[in-house]
């Protein structure tokens, strides 16, 4: 990192340290998020490159060390709305969460989500369960979460969580990672577990059920990587890495297995074209 980037990061510890001292901190447009991407581009280390040279076999993708250490550039520059789905995951905690129980993270990669919801919560009591089968994400989740005052972190396969004392559930892009056959075990295995009131938050990369459709949304999709810097050859190369390892389902598929296995009228909150966000409730 360069003296700018150096300065960059004292000047925004800082600013964490001042936005946490007070009662309650607005993310989403807020400096902070805007502050900690601004600090991400100034890096060029924790720059995701893993697919900008031409690899002869390319390997499934993996959540290993070299994916952790550029992990949160690559979700700022791969998802869109990343920020503004954190914005509705600590909306929704604040409504739906009683203090009675836990939020579970499956999924929770570097602990992006921990982290923004325990400073959002201020000074009001909260704790969580972050669960990843990634040592190297949990490494630096533990870090980025040292200030968390109530954290547990599992480095478990999240359909062998025991879902104790759940009271909120997000997948933040982490359940289309599940095979198909194994998600409305888990999902039922997570509404038996959560009392009434509690609820799920899921946000997923989707298809479309129309072939015309899912080939415009996919460009498009496309479009917005190479806007945020990445070229044809990383474009491709990862979706080959991916193939078979991320299977997204449709609107239809994902609301119909939640509703199967117990949530009344789960609802799709938010949608960019090839990604959406959905709220279930258990009554
Ligand atoms: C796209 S990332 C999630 C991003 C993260 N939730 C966020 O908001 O920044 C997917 C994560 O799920 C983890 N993962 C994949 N399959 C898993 C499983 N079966 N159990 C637990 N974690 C899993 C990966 O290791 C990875 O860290």
């Amino acid at each position: 990192m360069g003296e700018d980037g150096k300065d960059f990061k004292q000047k925004t510890s800082a600013l964490i340290r001042r936005s946490s001292s007070a009662k309650s901190l607005t993310i989403g447009q807020s400096a902070l998020g805007l502050l900690i991407q601004r600090l991400m581009k100034n890096d060029q280390k924790s720059r995701d490159q893993i697919f900008n040279s031409p690899q002869e076999n390319i390997a499934p993708f993996e959540f290993n060390q070299k994916v952790a250490a550029v992990f949160d550039d690559m979700v700022a520059r791969s998802i869109p709305f990343y920020q503004e789905i954190h914005r509705l995951i600590v909306d929704l905690t604040h409504r739906y969460y009683r203090g009675r129980g836990k939020v579970y993270d499956l999924g929770c990669s570097t602990g992006t989500t921990i982290e923004l919801l325990e400073k959002s919560f201020g000074e009001k009591a909260i704790s969580f369960v972050g669960v990843d089968t990634s040592a190297p994400m949990l490494e630096l989740a533990k870090e980025k979460c040292s200030q968390v005052r109530a954290v547990e972190f599992l480095l478990e396969d999240m359909i062998r969580v025991d879902f104790k004392d759940a009271e909120i559930v997000i997948f933040n892009y982490t359940l289309q990672f599940l095979k198909v056959d194994k998600r409305a075990e888990l999902l039922k295995k997570i509404y038996n577990a959560l009392p009434s009131g509690g609820c799920l938050i899921l946000s997923e990369k989707i298809k479309s059920p129309s072939k015309k459709m899912e080939s415009c949304i996919t460009d498009l999709y496309y479009d917005f990587k190479r806007r945020n810097g990445y070229s044809e050859l990383e474009i491709s190369q990862k979706r080959e890495a991916l193939e078979n390892v991320l299977v997204p389902l449709t609107p239809k598929e994902q609301l119909t297995m939640l509703e199967e296995v117990g949530f009344r009228e789960p609802e799709m909150l938010f949608r960019w074209y090839n990604f959406a966000s959905y709220l279930a409730l258990k009554e």
